[in-house]
């Protein structure tokens, strides 16, 4: 019977120490977001990497757009165009491209956009540690899939230079994050790019934790190495991250975008998102081009390096090639292994949320808190954050 076998399932992942079960998380307790905020802030662990979600300006022009209702009532290509051609021309504006196509989440981008293009007789190559929403489209695609060492050039270009193996495919495609989910660390976008253009492969860059955090301006993660995208080049974001809405979105030449339309299914049979979120989105990125959020993140990034750099224990394991002082992005992974449940259970009874994240999020043996720092943290919190786990470290461990 299945719920035989659904019981069974939970006991051995409970078992296992994975069960998943939800948890409080009300922005107005932990998110002390709102600009000039004096409080002490515990909240580790959102991706609001420029406190948006709480911005009031986004807030009031979301109020205003209520006048178009509270849902779009239909997929883009019936009723739910609305005000969404203004988001995509901003987008298009924002990451230097021909156009942009706006899905519903980040997820439904890179099932929809990967799935679409990517077919039977073509290759991909996906960087080890890319984000589920990319594994699961490349599931869903037809074509033939290597995974590659992350981060792994070399690698690539030795499959690359095999001309008789190559030769098999008709279209070939780089698939990676720019800035790592779970690592914080940024893939070599300068040299797959070189790559794809020696070898006319099509590089999908997923910028969910780049857009907002890298680049002047808070471009990206093709900004941040100076690259500006040509056909080779698809870029992929979410409006959830440092947005602080919703939806996601790809971005690239007028007809790429005119092919997702009309070959997309995530984009084509699923309801468009509600005009507020949309009008909220086109203030975003106004904000992040025209405030100073993201160099006040890029500066707390600096500071949190030499911060979380004398931490006593867990940075010893920290996978990054580069040192702390090169650590350009606000995603820490502090490697705590077997301890990361406890740490964080330990950490959240001090009103701290920093989340433990297991297997099969990342690899086991690798289990982490995944400390993510904000434009709106105070040099006082990094360095209370980090007391608090080198007093749990002196006394557990
Ligand atoms: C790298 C990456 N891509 C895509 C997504 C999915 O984005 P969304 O939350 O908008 O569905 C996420 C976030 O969860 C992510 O980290």
């Amino acid at each position: 019977m299945l719920k035989n076998k659904i019981n069974k399932e939970l006991d051995d992942i409970k078992k296992n120490n994975l069960y998943r079960s939800f948890k409080n998380f009300y922005n107005d307790k932990y998110v002390d977001n709102l600009e000039n905020n004096e409080k002490i802030s515990k909240n580790f662990s959102s991706n609001d990497y420029l406190g948006l979600s709480n911005n009031r300006e986004i807030l009031n022009v979301i109020k205003d757009a209520l006048k178009y209702g509270s849902g779009s009532t239909g997929s883009r290509l019936t009723s739910g165009n609305i005000n969404h051609e203004e988001l995509e021309k901003t987008i298009s504006k924002f990451k230097d491209t021909e156009s942009s196509l706006v899905y519903s989440s980040g997820y439904a981008t890179n099932l929809g956009v990967i799935s679409a293009l990517c077919a039977k007789k073509d290759l991909i190559l996906s960087d080890s540690l890319n984000h589920a929403s990319i594994i699961d489209g490349c599931k869903l695609s037809k074509a033939e899939k290597i995974i590659y060492p992350h981060r792994d050039v070399e690698f690539i270009k030795k499959i690359l230079e095999d001309e008789k193996f190559i030769s098999q495919f008709e279209n070939v495609f780089i698939i990676t994050d720019g800035v790592f989910s779970m690592d914080g660390d940024i893939a070599p976008i300068d040299k797959l790019f070189k790559l794809c253009n020696d070898f006319n492969c099509t590089l999908i860059v997923d910028d969910a934790h780049g857009t907002g955090v890298l680049g002047k301006k808070g471009k990206g993660t093709l900004k941040h190495f100076k690259i500006k995208a040509n056909e080779n080049v698809i870029q992929i974001g979410t409006l959830s991250k440092a947005n602080g809405l919703l939806g996601g979105y790809v971005a690239s030449y007028s007809e790429m975008i005119d092919y997702l339309i009309n070959k997309s299914r995530s984009f084509i049979y699923s309801t468009s998102l509600p005009p507020y979120v949309i009008t909220g989105a086109i203030k975003s990125f106004e904000l992040i081009e025209n405030k100073d959020y993201v160099s006040k993140l890029q500066k707390n990034v600096k500071i949190a390096n030499k911060i979380f750099s004398g931490l006593s224990y867990g940075i010893n394991t920290y996978n990054f090639e580069d040192n702390y002082n090169k650590h350009e992005t606000p995603i820490y992974p502090l490697i705590f292994g077997n301890e990361t449940m406890k740490m964080s259970k330990y950490l959240d009874n001090l009103g701290y949320q920093c989340i433990g994240i297991r297997y099969p999020t990342v690899a086991r043996g690798s289990e982490r808190i995944r400390v993510s720092i904000t434009s709106c943290h105070k040099k006082e919190d990094f360095i209370n954050l980090k007391e608090e786990i080198d007093n749990y470290v002196k006394t557990h461990i």
